[in-house]
């Protein structure tokens, strides 16, 4: 096993009606800005309800953050924290929500062009304004993680950034509040937060017995919990079950200690900027052309794939693998993705935009060795088709 430090700050309120829990966080006497989408929570009540539980609080709104959150979005909800003083945070949402108000956090008290934060990926952020969150979709982990990625139009950049003043001090999650996802954010829920143990699971042995386990564990949850969640939308355990994944899936407990890929992710950011694709549709197309094309580097640990996820036994170590990567996609087509760039009709010679987008945003030796090069890239994205 590796060497390595984990803390984890954030305090999970988890079960039914756990949003009363969010006045035990908040100080007396903060001026709470709530920050939310595009409307979901409007539409579900549970805007008026987590209203209702500030009553004691002044709370102000800031609304219209979309998926893959933009940079000029957030920068109007900083000048809104200035003139009202705001000096605490509410984030009601997915993981756009959540990543824009850790955005908006560190911004509020950065000196200097914010974008930078994103161009030095964070490291440069020595403050945030604390905030709490109020997950509605299980999938990025972003509720109880330090990431978040940010989309700038103008630069045609969705970039990630990283710091230890943007946990979320508090995060409620409700299962019951995922019920009124539409049947295309449960499907991408479960396989972004497939993909996460993957990218942390899948790349070579280190001895990590016990990461290997706990990743196990959160690979089978969701394949068998996901089918259900689409085909019986009401089931609070199944819904529990798919929220606790999600967020042990990224809260850096599985990728302690164990070398870590990211591959598939980067360039899923690129196909998103370029082609508007959500951002799991991305993973389902990435994951299987890059497990392809790197199967020999990852040859053991797709072996143990497949025998202990896929229950795959036969002696051919070729055809272990191969049929392991056949049931990944399976399982993606089964939560309705949709798995080759074909399939969202872009042409082959958008490939080279990617590979261009890639080297422009320094993402050049990718994945758990660094021998993930354009070279690379654009061969996986090749088998994409
Ligand atoms: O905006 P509203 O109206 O709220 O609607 C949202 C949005 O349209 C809707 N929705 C959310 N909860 C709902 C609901 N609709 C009905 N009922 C509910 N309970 O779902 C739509 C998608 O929401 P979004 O937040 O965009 O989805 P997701 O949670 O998948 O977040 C995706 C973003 O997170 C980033 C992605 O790149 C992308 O920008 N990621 C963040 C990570 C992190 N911080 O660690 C890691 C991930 O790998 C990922 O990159
Ligand atoms: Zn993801």
């Amino acid at each position: 096993m590796l060497n390595f430090t984990f803390h984890n700050p954030t305090r999970i309120h988890f079960g039914k009606n756990q949003i009363r829990e969010i006045t035990q966080e908040i100080p007396k006497g903060s001026r709470v800005l709530i920050i939310y989408g595009g409307g979901s929570v409007k539409k579900t009540g549970l805007l008026d309800k987590v209203k209702a539980v500030l009553k004691d609080y002044q709370v102000s709104e800031f609304s219209g953050i979309e998926p893959n959150p933009a940079y000029d979005t957030l920068m109007r909800c900083v000048d809104q924290i200035h003139m009202e003083k705001c000096d605490f945070l509410l984030a009601m949402g997915g993981g756009s929500v959540i990543d824009g108000t850790k955005f908006i956090a560190a911004a509020a008290f950065y000196e200097g062009e914010p974008w930078e934060i994103l161009k030095t990926f964070g490291s440069n952020i020595k403050k945030a304004l604390p905030f709490g969150v109020v997950l509605t979709l299980p999938a990025t982990g972003s509720e109880m993680n330090n990431g978040a990625v940010i989309t700038r139009h103008s630069e045609k950049a969705k970039l990630p950034f990283f710091s230890p003043h943007v946990y979320p001090l508090f995060s409620v999650l409700d299962p019951i509040l995922s019920y009124t996802l539409p049947r295309k954010q449960i499907g991408n829920g479960v396989v972004d937060a497939f993909v996460h143990v993957m990218e942390q699971y899948l790349t070579y042995p280190v001895s990590g017995h016990v990461q290997d386990r706990f990743s196990e564990g959160l690979l089978l949850t969701l394949i068998e919990q996901g089918p259900k969640a689409l085909s019986d939308p009401e089931n609070y355990d199944v819904r529990a079950d798919i929220m606790l994944c999600a967020t042990l899936a990224l809260n850096g407990l599985i990728g302690s200690g164990v070398p870590q890929d990211w591959a598939t992710h980067m360039i899923g950011h690129e196909i998103t900027v370029l082609y508007g694709l959500d951002h799991a549709q991305t993973l389902a197309i990435v994951l299987p052309a890059m497990l392809t094309i790197r199967k020999n580097a990852k040859r053991e640990k797709l072996l143990q794939y497949a025998d202990r996820v896929w229950d795959i036994k036969i002696k051919d170590e070729e055809k272990r693998m191969d049929m392991a990567i056949e049931k990944t996609r399976e399982f993606f087509h089964t939560m309705e993705l949709k798995t080759r760039l074909s399939d969202y009709e872009i042409p082959r010679e958008g490939i080279e935009a990617i590979i261009v987008q890639l080297q422009e945003h320094g993402m050049v030796q990718l994945g758990e060795k660094q021998d993930v090069d354009p070279d690379m890239c654009r061969k996986v994205l090749e088998l994409c088709y």
